[in-house]
């Protein structure tokens, strides 16, 4: 069975708990296809040691912002930089397959904003976005990104 690493940094909960749905959703797929996959998922946050991956990965980044209510430079990323730095150290991001989000569209341009700057910045793909910790559906449609995007020979 191919192991597919998610890494992800939750401050409040919310894709902790879409992880722990994720997981399951995926041990259910399996028993109706043994080929499937198995999510690990990994969570990053100011406590652990950082690692050079060694394999590739698909990252879940919340979005927390300051300095107001646009989408410029003035706009910076708070709580989640530890992701951003692991993405970072010693180029990890290179094994960076897509980014997923979390947020919430009440923050109309800023919605998962941290995730289209990473997307930009790493040149990765935003592979889908979902509010809060997200509706069965989401799950769904997140595992099926997953599926579509680690390539045949990983
Ligand atoms: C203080 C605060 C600021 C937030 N700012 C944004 C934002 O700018 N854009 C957005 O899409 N969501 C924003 N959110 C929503 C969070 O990204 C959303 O609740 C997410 O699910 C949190 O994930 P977590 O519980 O795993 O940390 C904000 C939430 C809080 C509490």
């Amino acid at each position: 069975m191919k192991k597919v690493r998610v890494l992800y940094i939750s401050i409040e909960g919310n894709s902790r708990n879409f992880m722990k749905r994720l997981v399951a959703y995926a041990k259910e797929q399996n028993h109706q296809n043994p080929n499937n996959i198995e999510i690990e998922a990994v969570e990053i946050s100011d406590s652990v040691d950082f690692a050079k991956e060694q394999q590739l990965f698909f990252v879940n980044v919340p979005t927390y912002l300051e300095g107001g209510t646009g989408d410029g430079p003035e706009i910076h990323e708070i709580f989640t930089n530890a992701l951003g730095d692991y993405l970072d150290y010693q180029d990890n991001y290179k094994k960076m397959i897509g980014i997923f989000a979390s947020g919430n569209r009440n923050f109309n341009v800023q919605f998962v904003l941290t995730a289209k700057r990473y997307a930009a910045k790493y040149g990765k793909p935003l592979l889908y976005s979902y509010e809060l910790s997200g509706i069965k559906q989401d799950v769904e449609n997140f595992y099926a990104k997953i599926i579509d995007n680690i390539p045949k020979d990983a």
